[in-house]
């Protein structure tokens, strides 16, 4: 083994990401390090080197996640993970993963989460997938509101510099009382508002609009890319949706009447919808709206099942003891005891065995434990503790998840 792990220090961060992208298959300019580079906590990243140069690298950031409550836990985002082509499946990322949980627990962070490139990669380290989102297209002409806004406010489209002002804090409004998004740091921001070419995907700069009520409070935004098409002469651009959030239904239709109300797009996209968002519900013509890809968007770690589990909100007052198996981390294996919101560890003979990637998912609101079963993933010891434990971790809504890092 010639290659080594350390902590990386400010210096390394160019380095660092120069070698987790390269193992992205991409060559990043100056400028994108420098906006990249905010992003990383230096103190938090880790670098791999193998004869003075960097290898392979991973970083955790310190976020939020909002659990059903809603409340909000301290989570340790997993990022910047790469492995170059001259080092991988020589255990480097298996190494990593273990500093980097080490690191979550002494911070005190009950969870980890990540967004894997590929959903082979995380679940052997105890990783399930806690959010899905929907990419979705639909052409613009049959897009149709049920129910078109009838709202006192208005829409109006942001410049580079008010985007730097409205959406930031729109944006931590909204995401506390959301399920599954996490905290978006200033270090996010600044690389998001940079818009480098890099992430535009081939469209152009991004447009944003955030609608605001009668008082000029900012209820909702949508941003977007125009990719442009002109074929034989005739206007047939795709809006790609990067993000439409809104606080109510009324605003959420109106960000939607405004997307299908430009001219010369023959065609929508969105990217980010969760698994029960309620685009489908709001059209007259639902079949229009074409579902391209439902893939796993956000996967989560519990590191503290008692702290993780004793943060969210319970439907009801029911007790549960599930026992969790961890094949990854033997410490957080065991049987835990739910009861009155308070959780803890026992030596009581459980109701339900489940692993612990996938209690994670149960645990944001967006998986049910009686699906899992039907996939051969829960063992159910109590008769009706599977009904049992769906009630208890019942939510209005399910999780979304909306920000990539
Ligand atoms: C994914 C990546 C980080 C894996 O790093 P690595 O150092 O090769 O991984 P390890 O050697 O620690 O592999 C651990 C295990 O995971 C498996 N594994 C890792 N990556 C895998 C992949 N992409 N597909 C299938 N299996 C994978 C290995 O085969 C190994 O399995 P084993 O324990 O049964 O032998 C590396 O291939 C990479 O950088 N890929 C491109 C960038 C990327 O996808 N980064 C992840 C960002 S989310």
């Amino acid at each position: 083994m010639g290659w080594t792990i350390r902590a990386a220090t400010a210096d390394d961060v160019p380095a660092l990401l120069r070698a987790v992208w390269g193992a992205f298959g991409n060559r990043p300019d100056d400028a994108l390090i420098e906006t990249a580079t905010g992003f990383v906590e230096a103190d938090r990243a880790l670098v791999v080197e193998d004869d003075g140069r960097i290898v392979a690298g991973g970083a955790n950031v310190s976020l939020e996640l909002t659990v059903p409550g809603p409340a909000t836990v301290p989570a340790a985002g997993v990022t910047q993970v790469g492995v170059l082509p001259t080092h991988r499946r020589q255990g480097i990322l298996s190494a990593l993963m273990t500093r980097l949980a080490d690191d979550a627990r002494r911070r005190g962070e009950p969870v980890a989460a990540l967004l894997a490139s590929e959903s082979t990669i995380y679940r052997r380290f105890g990783y399930g997938v806690g959010v899905w989102n929907t990419m979705v297209e639909i052409e613009r002409t049959r897009a149709v509101l049920r129910r078109p806004p009838a709202l006192t406010g208005r829409t109006r489209m942001l410049d580079d510099e008010e985007m730097a002002a409205a959406l930031p804090p729109f944006f931590d409004r909204y995401r506390r009382g959301q399920p599954g998004e996490v905290s978006r740091t200033p270090g996010w921001w600044a690389r998001h508002l940079r818009d480098h070419e890099t992430w535009r995907g081939g469209g152009s700069k991004r447009f944003a609009a955030v609608w605001e009520d009668g008082a000029g409070c900012a209820e909702g935004y949508v941003s977007y890319r125009i990719h442009p098409s002109w074929e034989g002469g005739l206007p047939g651009h795709a809006l790609a949706v990067e993000n439409l959030i809104a606080l109510g239904p009324e605003v959420r239709a109106a960000l939607w009447q405004y997307c299908f109300g430009v001219d010369l797009v023959a065609v929508v996209r969105a990217g980010y919808l969760a698994l029960d968002d309620p685009l489908r519900w709001m059209l007259t013509e639902p079949r229009r709206l074409r579902t391209i890809a439902v893939n796993d968007f956000l996967w989560v770690r519990l590191l503290d099942v008692e702290t993780a589990l004793a943060a969210r909100a319970y439907a009801g007052d029911d007790r549960l003891t599930v026992e969790v198996v961890d094949g990854f981390d033997h410490a957080v294996a065991g049987r835990y005891r739910l009861a009155g919101g308070d959780c803890r560890r026992t030596d009581e003979a459980p109701d339900l065995t489940i692993d612990v990637a996938d209690l994670a998912s149960a645990w944001l609101g967006g998986t049910r434990f009686a699906t899992l079963a039907r996939a051969g993933l829960v063992v159910e010891h109590t008769a009706g503790a599977i009904v049992r434990a769906d009630g208890l971790f019942a939510t209005a809504t399910g999780p979304a998840s909306s920000t990539g890092f």
